[in-house]
């Protein structure tokens, strides 16, 4: 482990970045902070050292990675020449947590990295460090979130530190990440029309700034709605579209993801009935011994008795909610929470991404009261 926190330009950081470059081009596996989440870095081009990757994280390999870049002129060899309104994002976005789903130059990184798909998910990370290592390091460099497959994200290098001591070749220690959950990730469908793949730091009203059209992936349907009234029909609908089999276009959408070791539940609708669910499932779970967990907001902390009350964040301010996620959800295995009950949030802005994440821990068991 190194530490690199971003604005540190002393010669012990210096020499960091370049060991961890010299370590990626070697064909080694190195962990890195971004503005989302850690990463877990490769060349792009080495299917060895993709391999490794796969195998550190135990992740399934039929879900492609995302390659990071430095700077726009990696995209050259890399995908095909780039349309203009996957320009236009660019120009918005980059560097920042949006990865955009071009056509791939066939052969331009392993077919492991793709999962042999003849596209390609890209982007230009916002964080200091992760830009110098890539820029060091001279490759574009396929790295998915540093954490085993299915459990949370890391946002600290501690959780990387928890996930993969051992089965990596190094970890660029930049302290905490910013946004807390994954860049979204979107395609284009034609000129001015894109579609959200996978919700993320980018928001769905950011992206209509750009692109007139701003489609959902199916598996995301009904999700979009500003007016918590309208939530819990919206997810209502959402999780029969996802029973109902919609096959997602990101493959890495389908898999379990971001959970805790005990089982989670989402509970949607009016605070009052969701504080009256929660508090009476929560104390038959008490009584029957198991160790409770609630997740919850700072405005509505004081609502439950639990073992646990995890507060990820203001319901006035999602960033900090989106922020606070994944060390909430890896608290509740710290102290070995069984049962978990998540309120959920307004699915307008980052509330979006958030309520996918939320949905995903708890394995889509989501009621509506
Ligand atoms: O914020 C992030 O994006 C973080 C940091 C490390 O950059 N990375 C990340 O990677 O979240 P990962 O591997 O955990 O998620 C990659 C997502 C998956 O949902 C995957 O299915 C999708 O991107 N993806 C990758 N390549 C794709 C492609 N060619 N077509 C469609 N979806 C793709
Ligand atoms: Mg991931």
């Amino acid at each position: 482990t190194w530490q690199v926190l971003p604005g540190a330009d002393d010669r012990a950081s210096q020499e960091a970045i370049a060991e961890a470059a010299r370590l990626l081009s070697g064909g080694g596996v190195v962990a890195f902070p971004t503005e989302t989440v850690y990463g877990l870095g490769a060349d792009a081009r080495q299917t060895s050292a993709v391999e490794q990757v796969f195998a550190a994280k135990g992740r399934p390999s039929d879900n492609p990675l995302i390659v990071h870049i430095a700077d726009e002129s990696q995209l050259e060899g890399l995908v095909m020449p780039v349309g203009d309104t996957e320009r236009a994002l660019m120009r918005r976005f980059w560097p920042g947590p949006l990865t955009i789903v071009m056509p791939a130059v066939p052969g331009a990184v392993s077919p492991r990295v793709t999962a042999g798909l003849d596209t390609v998910a890209v982007r230009m990370p916002q964080h200091e460090v992760a830009l110098r290592l890539i820029a060091a390091a001279n490759c574009p460099v396929a790295a998915p979130s540093a954490n085993r497959s299915g459990r949370p994200s890391p946002t600290l290098a501690e959780h990387v530190r928890e996930d993969l001591d051992g089965r990596i070749d190094g970890l660029v220690d930049g302290g905490p990440t910013g946004v807390g959950l994954e860049s979204t990730v979107v395609m284009t469908e034609g000129p001015g029309v894109v579609r959200i793949l996978r919700p993320g730091g980018i928001t769905a009203e950011q992206l209509r700034e750009v692109v007139p059209t701003v489609l959902l992936d199916e598996t995301l349907a009904g999700l979009d709605m500003a007016s918590s009234d309208q939530v819990a029909e919206a997810h209502k609908e959402a999780a029969a579209s996802e029973q109902a089999g919609a096959a997602p276009r990101s493959p890495g959408m389908k898999y379990a993801h971001y959970a805790p070791r005990g089982t989670m539940l989402l509970v949607s609708g009016k605070a009052e009935a969701v504080r009256d669910y929660i508090q009476r499932e929560v104390a038959a779970a008490m009584a029957r011994g198991e160790v409770t967990g609630v997740l919850t907001y700072e405005e509505h902390q004081n609502y439950f008795t639990a073992d646990e009350v995890v507060v990820c964040g203001s319901l006035e301010k999602l960033e900090t909610a989106a922020q606070g996620l994944y060390a909430a959800l890896r608290e509740f295995d710290v102290r070995g929470v069984q049962s978990i009950w998540a309120e959920a949030c307004p699915s307008d802005g980052i509330g979006l991404a958030l309520m996918n994440r939320l949905a995903k821990a708890a394995a889509n068991q989501i009621v509506y009261v």
